[in-house]
Protein backbone atom coordinates (compact mmCIF):
# COMPACT_ATOMS: atom_id res chain seq x y z
CA UNK A 1 0.00 0.00 0.00
CA UNK A 2 2.86 2.40 1.55
CA UNK A 3 4.30 1.58 -2.46
CA UNK A 4 1.81 3.10 -3.75
CA UNK A 5 1.35 6.23 -1.54
CA UNK A 6 4.80 7.33 -1.57
CA UNK A 7 6.77 7.91 -5.11
CA UNK A 8 9.80 6.02 -5.75
CA UNK A 9 12.27 8.51 -5.55
CA UNK A 10 11.75 8.51 -1.85
CA UNK A 11 12.67 4.80 -1.71
CA UNK A 12 16.03 5.65 -0.23
CA UNK A 13 17.36 4.08 2.93
CA UNK A 14 16.60 6.23 6.22
CA UNK A 15 19.00 5.06 8.47
CA UNK A 16 21.66 8.07 8.79
CA UNK A 17 24.48 6.94 9.90
CA UNK A 18 25.33 9.51 12.18
CA UNK A 19 21.85 9.32 13.96
CA UNK A 20 22.59 5.47 14.25
CA UNK A 21 26.39 5.91 15.70
CA UNK A 22 25.12 8.13 18.42
CA UNK A 23 21.75 6.26 19.52
CA UNK A 24 24.48 2.90 19.77
CA UNK A 25 27.48 5.18 21.79
CA UNK A 26 23.94 6.45 24.17
CA UNK A 27 22.83 3.34 24.68
CA UNK A 28 26.21 2.01 25.54
CA UNK A 29 27.23 5.37 28.09
CA UNK A 30 24.24 4.24 29.61
CA UNK A 31 25.32 1.05 31.29
CA UNK A 32 27.89 2.76 32.46
CA UNK A 33 30.85 1.31 29.96
CA UNK A 34 33.34 3.33 28.96
CA UNK A 35 32.43 4.60 25.71
CA UNK A 36 34.22 6.98 23.36
CA UNK A 37 31.69 8.94 21.10
CA UNK A 38 33.43 10.13 18.33
CA UNK A 39 30.08 10.40 16.40
CA UNK A 40 29.20 13.08 17.03
CA UNK A 41 28.53 16.68 15.09
CA UNK A 42 28.82 19.39 17.99
CA UNK A 43 31.31 20.54 20.05
CA UNK A 44 31.67 19.20 23.29
CA UNK A 45 34.08 20.08 26.27
CA UNK A 46 36.35 17.47 27.81
CA UNK A 47 33.75 16.55 30.35
CA UNK A 48 31.53 16.07 27.71
CA UNK A 49 29.14 18.82 28.21
CA UNK A 50 27.96 20.36 25.03
CA UNK A 51 30.04 23.80 24.17
CA UNK A 52 27.51 27.03 24.35
CA UNK A 53 29.75 30.09 23.87
CA UNK A 54 28.90 32.18 26.53
CA UNK A 55 29.51 35.77 24.31
CA UNK A 56 26.24 34.35 22.51
CA UNK A 57 24.11 33.49 25.55
CA UNK A 58 24.72 37.24 26.88
CA UNK A 59 23.39 38.71 23.87
CA UNK A 60 20.53 36.03 23.45
CA UNK A 61 19.35 37.23 26.85
CA UNK A 62 19.33 40.53 26.55
CA UNK A 63 16.94 40.40 23.40
CA UNK A 64 13.94 42.49 23.73
CA UNK A 65 10.10 41.30 22.35
CA UNK A 66 10.31 43.01 19.26
CA UNK A 67 13.65 41.01 18.60
CA UNK A 68 12.04 37.58 18.39
CA UNK A 69 8.40 37.26 18.17
CA UNK A 70 7.65 39.26 15.11
CA UNK A 71 7.46 37.19 11.67
CA UNK A 72 11.26 38.30 9.76
CA UNK A 73 10.86 39.45 6.69
CA UNK A 74 10.28 36.83 4.31
CA UNK A 75 14.06 36.60 2.89
CA UNK A 76 15.00 37.65 5.95
CA UNK A 77 16.20 41.04 7.14
CA UNK A 78 18.62 43.14 4.97
CA UNK A 79 20.60 44.17 8.02
CA UNK A 80 21.08 40.53 9.32
CA UNK A 81 22.07 39.54 5.30
CA UNK A 82 24.77 41.92 5.15
CA UNK A 83 26.36 41.56 8.86
CA UNK A 84 26.68 37.27 8.11
CA UNK A 85 27.92 38.07 5.12
CA UNK A 86 30.74 40.64 5.97
CA UNK A 87 31.58 38.04 8.92
CA UNK A 88 32.99 36.68 5.94
CA UNK A 89 33.94 39.14 3.66
CA UNK A 90 33.84 42.55 5.57
CA UNK A 91 35.25 44.52 2.50
CA UNK A 92 31.91 43.81 0.74
CA UNK A 93 28.66 46.32 0.61
CA UNK A 94 26.45 44.02 -0.19
CA UNK A 95 25.40 40.58 0.12
CA UNK A 96 24.11 40.59 -3.77
CA UNK A 97 20.98 38.59 -4.06
CA UNK A 98 20.22 36.39 -1.12
CA UNK A 99 17.91 34.38 1.46
CA UNK A 100 17.82 34.06 5.00
CA UNK A 101 17.56 30.09 5.43
CA UNK A 102 17.45 27.87 8.32
CA UNK A 103 20.98 26.95 8.54
CA UNK A 104 23.50 26.00 6.07
CA UNK A 105 21.09 23.22 5.34
CA UNK A 106 17.83 24.98 4.13
CA UNK A 107 20.94 27.59 1.88
CA UNK A 108 21.58 24.17 0.27
CA UNK A 109 18.41 23.19 -0.29
CA UNK A 110 17.46 26.37 -1.83
CA UNK A 111 20.69 26.46 -3.97
CA UNK A 112 19.18 22.75 -5.25
CA UNK A 113 15.64 24.09 -6.06
CA UNK A 114 16.73 27.27 -7.44
CA UNK A 115 19.61 26.76 -9.81
CA UNK A 116 19.09 23.08 -11.08
CA UNK A 117 15.57 21.32 -12.79
CA UNK A 118 13.98 18.17 -11.00
CA UNK A 119 15.84 15.45 -12.79
CA UNK A 120 19.16 16.91 -12.80
CA UNK A 121 22.56 16.06 -11.13
CA UNK A 122 24.38 17.96 -8.56
CA UNK A 123 28.09 17.28 -7.74
CA UNK A 124 30.36 17.58 -4.60
CA UNK A 125 33.72 15.93 -3.95
CA UNK A 126 33.88 12.90 -2.18
CA UNK A 127 33.65 11.88 0.66
CA UNK A 128 31.06 14.03 1.77
CA UNK A 129 28.89 15.29 4.60
CA UNK A 130 26.17 12.64 4.23
CA UNK A 131 22.45 14.54 4.29
CA UNK A 132 23.88 16.30 1.16
CA UNK A 133 22.79 13.02 -0.73
CA UNK A 134 19.78 13.05 1.09
CA UNK A 135 18.98 17.07 0.11
CA UNK A 136 19.50 15.77 -3.45
CA UNK A 137 16.73 13.33 -3.38
CA UNK A 138 14.38 15.89 -1.26
CA UNK A 139 15.23 18.05 -4.03
CA UNK A 140 14.63 15.17 -6.89
CA UNK A 141 18.47 16.04 -7.93
CA UNK A 142 20.76 12.76 -8.28
CA UNK A 143 23.90 13.43 -6.56
CA UNK A 144 27.17 13.19 -8.52
CA UNK A 145 30.76 13.40 -7.09
CA UNK A 146 34.74 14.05 -7.77
CA UNK A 147 37.08 13.00 -5.82
CA UNK A 148 38.59 15.30 -2.48
CA UNK A 149 42.23 15.68 -3.13
CA UNK A 150 44.14 12.91 -0.76
CA UNK A 151 46.32 13.61 1.97
CA UNK A 152 49.10 15.66 0.78
CA UNK A 153 47.77 15.04 -2.46
CA UNK A 154 46.77 17.15 -5.49
CA UNK A 155 42.95 17.83 -7.21
CA UNK A 156 42.32 15.27 -9.70
CA UNK A 157 41.60 17.97 -12.23
CA UNK A 158 41.29 15.50 -15.13
CA UNK A 159 38.58 13.28 -13.31
CA UNK A 160 36.64 16.59 -11.94
CA UNK A 161 36.70 17.89 -15.85
CA UNK A 162 35.45 14.66 -17.13
CA UNK A 163 32.59 14.25 -14.82
CA UNK A 164 31.57 18.17 -14.63
CA UNK A 165 31.91 17.74 -18.36
CA UNK A 166 29.47 15.10 -19.01
CA UNK A 167 26.78 16.48 -16.53
CA UNK A 168 27.37 19.93 -18.77
CA UNK A 169 26.91 17.83 -21.79
CA UNK A 170 23.66 16.07 -20.72
CA UNK A 171 22.05 19.24 -18.92
CA UNK A 172 23.94 22.16 -19.85
CA UNK A 173 24.11 23.69 -16.52
CA UNK A 174 26.64 22.89 -13.14
CA UNK A 175 26.01 23.47 -9.96
CA UNK A 176 29.18 22.45 -7.48
CA UNK A 177 28.35 22.33 -3.57
CA UNK A 178 31.95 22.95 -2.51
CA UNK A 179 32.50 22.03 1.39
CA UNK A 180 36.04 24.54 1.46
CA UNK A 181 37.79 25.42 3.81
CA UNK A 182 37.81 23.01 7.12
CA UNK A 183 36.00 20.38 5.24
CA UNK A 184 33.57 17.54 7.10
CA UNK A 185 34.60 14.67 6.95
CA UNK A 186 37.93 15.25 6.38
CA UNK A 187 39.09 18.36 8.30
CA UNK A 188 41.11 19.36 5.75
CA UNK A 189 41.25 22.26 3.36
CA UNK A 190 42.13 22.59 -0.81
CA UNK A 191 45.43 24.11 -1.15
CA UNK A 192 45.97 27.65 -2.93
CA UNK A 193 47.28 25.57 -5.88
CA UNK A 194 44.28 23.21 -5.68
CA UNK A 195 41.65 26.43 -5.44
CA UNK A 196 43.78 27.61 -8.95
CA UNK A 197 43.50 24.53 -10.21
CA UNK A 198 39.47 24.42 -9.38
CA UNK A 199 38.98 28.13 -10.61
CA UNK A 200 40.32 27.68 -13.78
CA UNK A 201 38.55 24.25 -14.58
CA UNK A 202 35.42 25.83 -13.67
CA UNK A 203 36.16 29.55 -16.50
CA UNK A 204 36.95 26.55 -18.80
CA UNK A 205 33.80 24.76 -17.91
CA UNK A 206 31.67 27.70 -18.66
CA UNK A 207 32.59 26.97 -22.36
CA UNK A 208 29.77 24.08 -22.08
CA UNK A 209 27.36 25.72 -20.14
CA UNK A 210 26.13 27.74 -16.86
CA UNK A 211 28.27 26.96 -14.22
CA UNK A 212 27.67 28.02 -10.38
CA UNK A 213 30.25 27.53 -7.42
CA UNK A 214 27.92 27.04 -3.84
CA UNK A 215 30.53 27.26 -1.55
CA UNK A 216 29.33 25.51 1.82
CA UNK A 217 30.71 27.32 5.12
CA UNK A 218 30.55 25.30 8.14
CA UNK A 219 33.41 25.47 10.24
CA UNK A 220 35.56 28.24 9.07
CA UNK A 221 36.08 29.64 12.91
CA UNK A 222 37.60 26.62 14.02
CA UNK A 223 40.80 26.10 11.82
CA UNK A 224 44.19 25.08 12.81
CA UNK A 225 45.57 28.70 10.95
CA UNK A 226 42.69 31.14 10.79
CA UNK A 227 45.03 33.16 7.82
CA UNK A 228 44.20 30.09 5.74
CA UNK A 229 40.72 30.42 5.88
CA UNK A 230 40.99 33.96 5.15
CA UNK A 231 43.16 33.47 2.12
CA UNK A 232 40.35 30.46 1.08
CA UNK A 233 37.54 33.32 0.88
CA UNK A 234 39.87 36.38 -0.48
CA UNK A 235 40.11 33.42 -3.82
CA UNK A 236 36.63 32.47 -3.68
CA UNK A 237 35.51 36.43 -3.96
CA UNK A 238 38.16 37.59 -6.22
CA UNK A 239 36.57 34.55 -8.51
CA UNK A 240 33.32 35.42 -7.82
CA UNK A 241 33.86 39.14 -8.87
CA UNK A 242 35.14 37.96 -11.97
CA UNK A 243 31.08 37.62 -13.01
CA UNK A 244 32.03 34.58 -15.50
CA UNK A 245 30.57 31.97 -12.99
CA UNK A 246 27.94 32.25 -10.40
CA UNK A 247 29.34 32.01 -6.82
CA UNK A 248 27.00 31.57 -3.95
CA UNK A 249 27.54 31.00 -0.06
CA UNK A 250 25.69 28.93 2.13
CA UNK A 251 26.29 30.57 5.91
CA UNK A 252 25.48 29.57 9.17
CA UNK A 253 25.08 30.38 12.60
CA UNK A 254 25.20 26.75 13.88
CA UNK A 255 28.82 26.56 14.26
CA UNK A 256 29.91 29.95 14.21
CA UNK A 257 27.72 31.19 17.71
CA UNK A 258 26.99 27.28 18.53
CA UNK A 259 23.39 28.08 17.49
CA UNK A 260 22.57 24.77 15.76
CA UNK A 261 18.99 24.56 17.23
CA UNK A 262 18.39 28.22 16.21
CA UNK A 263 18.44 27.16 12.26
CA UNK A 264 19.94 30.18 10.89
CA UNK A 265 21.67 31.03 8.19
CA UNK A 266 22.04 32.59 5.00
CA UNK A 267 21.95 31.98 1.22
CA UNK A 268 23.93 34.79 -0.57
CA UNK A 269 25.52 35.51 -4.07
CA UNK A 270 27.13 38.43 -2.86
CA UNK A 271 28.67 39.09 -6.49
CA UNK A 272 25.43 39.17 -8.14
CA UNK A 273 22.79 41.70 -8.16
CA UNK A 274 20.09 40.12 -10.34
CA UNK A 275 16.55 40.88 -9.27
CA UNK A 276 15.48 37.28 -10.79
CA UNK A 277 18.03 35.50 -8.63
CA UNK A 278 16.51 37.31 -5.78
CA UNK A 279 13.09 36.70 -6.54
CA UNK A 280 13.46 32.92 -7.42
CA UNK A 281 15.22 32.76 -4.11
CA UNK A 282 12.42 34.49 -2.00
CA UNK A 283 9.77 32.53 -3.62
CA UNK A 284 11.49 29.31 -2.62
CA UNK A 285 12.08 30.41 0.96
CA UNK A 286 7.73 31.23 0.78
CA UNK A 287 7.07 28.20 -0.34
CA UNK A 288 8.87 26.09 2.07
CA UNK A 289 9.80 27.82 5.37
CA UNK A 290 7.59 31.20 4.76
CA UNK A 291 10.47 33.19 7.15
CA UNK A 292 13.22 32.19 9.53
CA UNK A 293 13.05 32.56 13.09
CA UNK A 294 13.73 36.28 14.19
CA UNK A 295 15.56 35.78 17.30
CA UNK A 296 19.04 34.26 15.86
CA UNK A 297 18.73 37.42 13.12
CA UNK A 298 18.82 39.66 16.20
CA UNK A 299 21.32 38.30 18.02
CA UNK A 300 24.39 38.39 15.52
CA UNK A 301 23.36 41.96 14.66
CA UNK A 302 23.83 42.81 18.18
CA UNK A 303 26.83 40.62 18.53
CA UNK A 304 28.47 42.10 14.96
CA UNK A 305 27.52 45.87 16.32
CA UNK A 306 29.54 46.10 19.46
CA UNK A 307 33.09 45.47 19.84
CA UNK A 308 32.98 44.17 23.13
CA UNK A 309 31.27 40.90 22.46
CA UNK A 310 32.90 40.26 18.65
CA UNK A 311 36.04 40.49 20.63
CA UNK A 312 34.86 38.19 23.00
CA UNK A 313 33.24 35.99 20.41
CA UNK A 314 36.55 35.84 18.96
CA UNK A 315 38.48 34.58 22.11
CA UNK A 316 35.82 31.94 22.58
CA UNK A 317 36.54 30.88 19.15
CA UNK A 318 40.48 31.37 19.78
CA UNK A 319 40.45 28.74 22.27
CA UNK A 320 38.07 26.08 20.99
CA UNK A 321 39.98 26.40 17.97
CA UNK A 322 43.16 25.27 19.82
CA UNK A 323 41.12 22.63 21.71
CA UNK A 324 40.52 20.71 18.49
CA UNK A 325 43.93 21.46 17.48
CA UNK A 326 45.19 19.47 20.50
CA UNK A 327 42.47 16.85 20.00
CA UNK A 328 43.80 16.13 16.27
CA UNK A 329 47.69 16.35 17.08
CA UNK A 330 47.11 14.07 20.05
CA UNK A 331 44.76 11.54 17.39
CA UNK A 332 47.15 12.04 14.92
CA UNK A 333 50.29 11.31 17.30
CA UNK A 334 48.04 8.04 18.89
CA UNK A 335 47.92 6.58 15.79
CA UNK A 336 51.40 6.95 14.00
CA UNK A 337 52.19 6.00 17.86
CA UNK A 338 50.42 2.15 16.87
CA UNK A 339 52.25 2.60 13.40
CA UNK A 340 48.79 3.38 11.51
CA UNK A 341 49.17 6.71 9.30
CA UNK A 342 48.39 9.85 11.12
CA UNK A 343 45.79 12.33 10.04
CA UNK A 344 45.89 15.68 8.83
CA UNK A 345 43.76 18.94 10.08
CA UNK A 346 43.15 21.66 9.10
CA UNK A 347 40.04 22.13 10.58
CA UNK A 348 36.51 22.08 11.25
CA UNK A 349 34.83 19.39 13.84
CA UNK A 350 36.10 16.54 11.77
CA UNK A 351 39.26 14.13 10.76
CA UNK A 352 39.29 11.12 8.83
CA UNK A 353 40.90 7.93 8.68
CA UNK A 354 40.94 5.58 5.85
CA UNK A 355 40.88 1.75 5.85
CA UNK A 356 39.74 -0.75 3.26
CA UNK A 357 36.37 -1.27 4.52
CA UNK A 358 35.13 1.78 6.88
CA UNK A 359 31.70 -0.16 7.62
CA UNK A 360 33.59 -3.31 9.20
CA UNK A 361 35.95 -1.38 11.22
CA UNK A 362 33.59 0.69 12.74
CA UNK A 363 31.20 -1.96 13.77
CA UNK A 364 34.63 -3.47 15.05
CA UNK A 365 35.36 -0.57 17.18
CA UNK A 366 31.84 -0.67 18.60
CA UNK A 367 33.44 -3.80 20.63
CA UNK A 368 35.92 -0.94 22.06
CA UNK A 369 33.08 1.45 22.95
CA UNK A 370 34.28 3.50 20.19
CA UNK A 371 31.81 4.96 18.28
CA UNK A 372 32.44 6.97 14.60
CA UNK A 373 30.72 7.08 11.22
CA UNK A 374 31.37 5.03 8.30
CA UNK A 375 31.27 6.55 4.79
CA UNK A 376 31.85 4.46 1.51
CA UNK A 377 35.37 5.58 1.18
CA UNK A 378 36.84 6.52 4.78
CA UNK A 379 35.70 6.62 8.56
CA UNK A 380 34.99 9.97 9.85
CA UNK A 381 36.70 10.46 13.63
CA UNK A 382 33.99 13.52 15.29
CA UNK A 383 37.28 15.29 17.16
CA UNK A 384 34.77 17.55 18.65
CA UNK A 385 33.56 15.14 20.71
CA UNK A 386 36.75 13.08 21.53
CA UNK A 387 38.99 14.15 24.22
CA UNK A 388 42.59 14.68 23.41
CA UNK A 389 43.44 12.04 26.83
CA UNK A 390 41.23 9.64 24.84
CA UNK A 391 43.22 9.37 22.07
CA UNK A 392 46.21 6.52 22.96
CA UNK A 393 42.92 4.41 24.05
CA UNK A 394 40.56 5.03 20.40
CA UNK A 395 44.16 4.62 18.24
CA UNK A 396 44.73 1.37 19.76
CA UNK A 397 41.54 0.47 19.20
CA UNK A 398 41.88 1.35 16.19
CA UNK A 399 44.50 -0.42 15.21
CA UNK A 400 42.90 -4.09 16.93
CA UNK A 401 39.69 -3.36 14.68
CA UNK A 402 41.69 -3.21 11.27
CA UNK A 403 41.38 -7.27 11.09
CA UNK A 404 38.40 -9.32 12.30
C1 LIG B 1 29.44 20.38 5.68
C2 LIG B 1 28.23 20.91 6.34
N1 LIG B 1 27.46 21.73 5.65
C3 LIG B 1 26.35 22.25 6.18
C4 LIG B 1 25.98 21.94 7.45
C5 LIG B 1 24.71 22.56 7.90
O1 LIG B 1 24.50 22.84 9.19
P1 LIG B 1 23.32 23.79 9.61
O2 LIG B 1 22.16 23.48 8.75
O3 LIG B 1 23.09 23.48 11.03
O4 LIG B 1 23.82 25.18 9.36
C6 LIG B 1 26.75 21.07 8.22
C7 LIG B 1 26.36 20.66 9.58
O5 LIG B 1 26.80 19.73 10.15
C8 LIG B 1 27.91 20.54 7.65
O6 LIG B 1 28.70 19.72 8.32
Amino acid sequence: MLEQLIPARRHFDGADPIFTANAAANKLAATGAPVINAAMGALLDDDGKFVVLDSVMVQYRQLAPMEIAPYAPIAGDPKFLLALTQRHWPSLASYGAGVATPGGTGALAVSARNLLEPGQRVVTAAPFWAPYATLAVENGLTLETVPYPAAGGALDVDAWRAVCEDILRTQGRLVLWLNDPCHNPTGRSLSAADRQSLMTLLRELTAHGAVSLVLDFAYLDYARDPQTVRDALDDYAAFGAEGTVLVGACLSLSKALTLYGARAGALVFPWCNDPGLFNALATSCRGTFSNCARAPMSVLLRMMGDAESSAALAAEHAHWRTVLQQRADAVDAALRAEGLAGTEWAGGFFITFDVPDPKAVTERLTQHGVFVVPLPETVRVGICGLRASDAPRFASAVRASLSA
